[in-house]
Order: structure tokens, then sequence, then C-alpha cells
């Protein structure tokens, strides 16, 4: 019978007979799969794993700070890559979904290759791959933001050349959780909601400036906080804030305004292939209304999307 602990215990042995003295780099997205395999590769090899976090200035409000810090206090030896600018360059004047992910993707395999170089010597690429992308590898909407399904951005950089080590690519994602408290990895990281590699670039139609990042970045801060607060957070499978181009009327004091739409979204689901929009009591929605109207500047109108999937589909983009 299959147990978290046989299998860390199982694991770990199997890791350090195939990697010996070898070199591995690992790019950590701070969601669940590649933690626990940065994790479980860590109890094998130690410093021999060499973990690269990238700001690709598209994540939630402080959330590069708060993991990076998560990941030292795991003992990981994890290098923390500002590449804000590369990504804002990259996606400057697109708008088109799919261009964006493009140059996301493209722009994260550059980053990436730059730093494995880094490395002296370095001879596999680590990768948090579960079941399921093994079964499935290419997301209907294109590029995710694993490693393996950038191959289709063109030629192969470097690192590619890597062999690849997948310690948890025989695991349901459930199995990954589990594999992580035995591991004892903090709880705030093995129940995090799922977020899109793409990360907020796929929040905010149309395209992309810093400027709109801080707006729906404080937007969702606001929301997924009284999510916590309320005790929410967990029944929900997925929520975020959708930064809508169109602007509203609206009034403040004696003055018009007219500013920026933003769409809270939350869905219930089991994998993500399809979900339904979750029922968040009224009251809820009525104080992170009011909060975020109050508190953000340049917002002046809140919706929330009531699609469930399909036939639309949890991002927006
Ligand atoms: P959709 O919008 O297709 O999303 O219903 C299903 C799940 O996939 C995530 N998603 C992505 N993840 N790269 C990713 O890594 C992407 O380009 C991407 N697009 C959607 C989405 O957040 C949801 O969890």
């Amino acid at each position: 019978d299959w147990t978290s602990d046989s299998f860390v215990d199982s694991t770990v042995a199997n890791l350090k007979e195939k990697l010996g003295n070898d070199k591995v780099v690992l790019g950590l997205s701070g969601g669940v799969d590649s933690s626990v395999a940065a994790v479980l590769i860590h109890k094998a090899i130690g410093k021999n794993l060499y973990c690269i976090f990238v700001d690709n200035g598209l994540l939630r409000k402080n959330e590069f700070e708060e993991v990076l810090e998560s990941y030292k206090n795991l003992g990981l030896n994890v290098k923390g890559v500002d590449a804000k600018e590369q990504f804002y360059t990259a996606l400057a004047g697109l708008s088109d979904p799919e261009a964006k992910r493009k140059a996301i993707g493209k722009t994260f395999i550059d980053v990436f290759d730059q730093e494995a170089h880094l490395i002296e010597d370095v001879k596999w690429l680590g990768q948090g791959t579960i079941y399921p992308d093994v079964i499935e590898s290419v997301s209907v909407k294109g590029p995710s933001a694993t490693i393996k399904s950038h191959h289709n951005v063109g030629g192969l950089p470097d690192y590619m050349k890597l062999k690849v080590v997948e310690p948890l690519n025989t695991l349901f994602k459930d199995e990954v959780r589990l594999v992580g408290k035995t591991l004892g990895i903090d709880p705030n990281i093995l129940g995090r909601h799922p977020f899109p590699g793409p990360g907020l670039a796929i929040r905010i139609l149309g395209d992309i400036t810093p400027e709109k990042v801080d707006v729906l970045q404080n937007v969702d801060a606001i929301f997924i906080g009284k999510l916590k607060e309320k005790g929410l957070y967990d029944q929900v499978w997925q929520a975020g804030a959708i930064l809508l181009p169109i602007q509203s009327v609206g009034v403040m004091g004696d003055e018009r305004t007219y500013e920026k739409v933003v769409a809270l979204r939350a869905v219930t689901s089991v994998d993500g292939m399809t979900a339904d929009w979750c029922h968040l009591p009224y009251e809820f929605l009525a104080e992170v209304s009011n909060d975020i109207i109050n508190k953000v500047k340049g917002v002046n109108r809140v919706v929330y999307d009531i699609s469930s999937k399909p036939p639309a589909t949890i991002e927006w983009e």
C-alpha cells in the first residue's frame, strides 16, 4: 500500500543512488509541486540542488519576498532572481492572450538558461511534474508554466540538454500534498490555490503595465486576504481578480469619477477541468467590494463572475 512515508524513504534512496554527487538545477514557482519536488531532492543531495525562483513581476502582492523567505527556511539552496523589468519589456504593447503567454514563456527560458549557466558542471534539471501533467502535457490554452511545455517556443535552450529528474511524476495532487506534509513543508505552501504560470498577465485584459499590475495586486490581496480572514479560503479551489479594460462612471463625494472595473472570480473544482462559480456569501462580497473601492485608487466598480466551466473557463484569457 502507498504511504507518503514509504514514498519519501524509497524516493530519497533512489535519488541518492541516481544523482550521486551530480548537481541539479530546479525552477521553483511558489506552487505546491515544484516546492515538494525541491524538498525531496534536497533531502537526497543537499546543497547540490540549486533552486532558482524568478520574480516575473506578475506574482501576487509580496509573494516573491514571502515565498523566497519560506524556501530559505526550508533550508533550500535558492537564488531569487529579479527579472521584473525583463518581463515587462517583453510584454510591452502585447494584448493577445497567446502572445502574452509566449512572451512570458520565452523570457522565462532566457532568464532560467542564463542562471543555469552560472552553475558549474550542472548535470540535471529537476522538475515538479506530476502524473496528470504526464498524461495531459499540453494545455488547451497554450504553454503552461512548467518548463517542459515550453518546448514549443522554439530552439531548445542549453539547459534542456540536461538530464531530467521528476520525482513526483507518478503522483496525483493530493498525494503530493501528503508527501509535502511528511516532509514538514509549511501548510501555507501546501494548501495554496493553483496560480497560472503567466500570473497576473492573463488577469489584466489587454496590455500589461507595471501600474496595472500594482492595481490588480492590491485588489487581489484584499480579496484573498478576506477569504483567509473569514475562513473561506480552503473552501474555494481557486480565486483571483481580473482587471477589465474598461472604465465606468461613478460618484465620489460630489465628484463624478470615471475609473477601472475589476471582476472577482472564485470557483470550486476537483481538477480545474470543470468548475462551478462559488456561492460566496453576499455579506462577504459586499465587504470585499467596499474595501476594494475604498482602498484601491483608480477602481470604482467591482463585479462578481457567476459563470461556470464549461462553457466559461476559470481564467478570462
Ligand atoms: P482555464 O482558464 O483553462 O484554467 O479554465 C484551468 C486551470 O489552468 C490554469 N491556467 C494556466 N496555468 N499556464 C498555467 O500554468 C497557463 O497558461 C494557464 N492558463 C490557465 C488556471 O489558472 C486554472 O487553474
